[in-house]
């Protein structure tokens, strides 16, 4: 059945619950700079996230842990000022709301001041409940983000997949079961089985955002450099590549520098 789209002129946390109502999937992307999230709002995606995967992506880092709150700030402001349409959700980056609630509220306060962000993004269940609550009690959204949870690599070990022995998706469900009852409005699934993905999407009302968690959930997201193929080492199953701008921008690149060299560059319509 073909869904009547419904034009959002900005998209709020809101019209995400209502585009999950009306059957119609949400588009996301992460962005972690001006240039790149104007492209990305303008192209109409619905949500931007500022991922802490920019801790890989911008910064050449092996994991999402060394990127700090004002580093994430940074990034945000960046992608805030771009943006004309799309809800911007930014990651609380590692370290700045473990070890406590009034830690992660002041955390997510820095975020919500000092970059105008929308939302933020949390990674785990019900270990970070109390955290959750406090700032959902602030009146800042939140998103929650189960599965694979980047920030725990080195508890999982491996980036494979999530949840597939029974114990590890029942507390999964049960987790997002919890964040939707405490008033997050969205839930990414990373890296979980299609099937289960899905029985978690159809559990409950907010929406569903999958990365790797298959096609029976709300939304999808991915890593824009990914999805672009700026990157080009990263080749995950779940990854479609939508360009090969690593090829793209080798060759323009090297044509610049045989034109530099060759003195071809600039000619007489390139000068004053
Ligand atoms: O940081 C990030 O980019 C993310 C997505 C992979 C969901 O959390």
């Amino acid at each position: 059945m073909s869904v009547a789209k419904k034009e959002y002129k900005r998209v709020t946390v809101k019209s995400l619950v209502e585009m999950k109502k009306n059957g119609e999937k949400i588009s996301m992307l992460t962005a972690y700079d001006y240039t790149m999230a104007k492209i990305v709002d303008g192209a109409g995606t619905d949500v931007i996230l500022v991922g802490d995967s920019a801790s890989n992506v911008m910064a050449g880092h092996e994991t999402t842990l060394p990127i700090t709150l004002d580093q994430m700030i940074y990034h945000a402001s960046s992608v805030v000022r771009a943006i004309d349409r799309s809800l911007v959700v930014v990651d609380l980056p590692f370290g700045s709301y473990q070890s406590d609630p009034k830690e992660a509220l002041r955390s997510a306060i820095r975020i919500m001041k000092e970059s105008g962000g929308h939302a933020v993004k949390l990674e785990g269940g019900k270990e970070i409940k109390e955290s959750i609550k406090r700032i959902l009690n602030a009146g800042i959204p939140v998103m929650g983000h189960l599965g694979l949870t980047p920030q725990s690599i080195y508890k999982f070990g491996t980036y494979t997949v999530r949840a597939k022995e029974e114990q590890e998706a029942d507390q999964l469900k049960e987790d997002a079961l919890m964040l939707e009852r405490i008033g997050c409005f969205a839930i990414v699934l990373e890296k979980i089985p299609a099937k289960l993905a899905q029985e978690v999407a159809q559990s409950v009302s907010i929406p569903v955002i999958g990365i790797g968690a298959g096609n029976g959930v709300d939304g999808q997201v991915l890593v824009l450099h990914d999805m672009i193929g700026m990157t080009h080492e990263f080749n995950p199953r779940f990854l479609r590549r939508y360009m090969n701008l690593f090829e793209d921008m080798s060759k323009a690149i090297a044509q610049y520098g045989e034109d530099v060299k060759s003195s071809d560059f600039p000619n007489d319509n390139e000068q004053y």
